[in-house]
């Protein structure tokens, strides 16, 4: 059986569509066989029922703690046989629930070189902090916010001023990192 990876994403899910269309295409030879969003109507919502992906659709504030509504998760990605999730813009610390089940197992993307520039606004403050070296890591999570073990980085050269093309170049690289790291992890998994 192909190893089955689960997407956690809240927003956009561009990450998403590129890690569901690189499984689709056998560039990563995986399942991808649940998205878990905890914004319902989110664009990744609409971006998985294309792919024929299952979404789990979540609020927050409908369950009474955060382990509550990770055990729920949790209970799915066992039900799914979940080998690998893969945060993409999940905007929620994983909490002692996930981590207790499925630690070791998750990983997330993070647009910056960490450990510089933690946190949910990396992009803007690696742009005010003025570094000419941007980039993207891919690392494992663990209970500190961005501070797992670092898996795969790219380095993003821009000296331009316009931080709109400086997030366009941004999320290329990330699009070209992620497919490639989770296929590289895999096939490791597999060895
Ligand atoms: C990406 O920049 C990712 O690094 C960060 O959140 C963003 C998600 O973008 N964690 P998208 O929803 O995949 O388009």
């Amino acid at each position: 059986m192909k190893p089955r990876i689960a997407v956690f994403a809240s927003g956009n899910g561009s990450n998403f569509e590129v890690l569901a269309g690189s499984c689709a295409d056998g560039t990563i030879d995986a399942d991808l066989v649940l998205c878990v969003c905890d914004k319902p109507g989110a664009f990744v919502e609409t971006r998985a029922e294309r792919f024929d992906i299952p979404v789990l659709s979540f609020r927050a504030r409908d369950f009474e703690s955060k382990r509550d509504f990770e055990r729920m998760i949790a209970d799915r990605l066992d039900e799914e046989k979940v080998d690998l999730v893969c945060l993409a813009g999940y905007m929620r610390i994983i909490g002692e629930e996930l981590l207790e089940r499925y630690g070791g197992r998750i990983i997330n993307i993070h647009p910056a070189l960490l450990p510089s520039f933690p946190g949910a606004h990396a992009i803007k403050d690696a742009f005010e902090y003025g570094v000419k070296v941007y980039g993207v890591t891919i690392h494992y999570v663990n209970d500190e916010v961005d501070g797992g073990k670092i898996i795969a980085q790219t380095p993003v050269e821009y000296t331009g001023s316009d931080i709109d093309e400086l997030e366009t170049m941004i999320h290329a690289a990330e699009h070209k990192l992620y497919p490639a790291t989770v296929s590289s992890l895999l096939s490791n998994l597999n060895k």
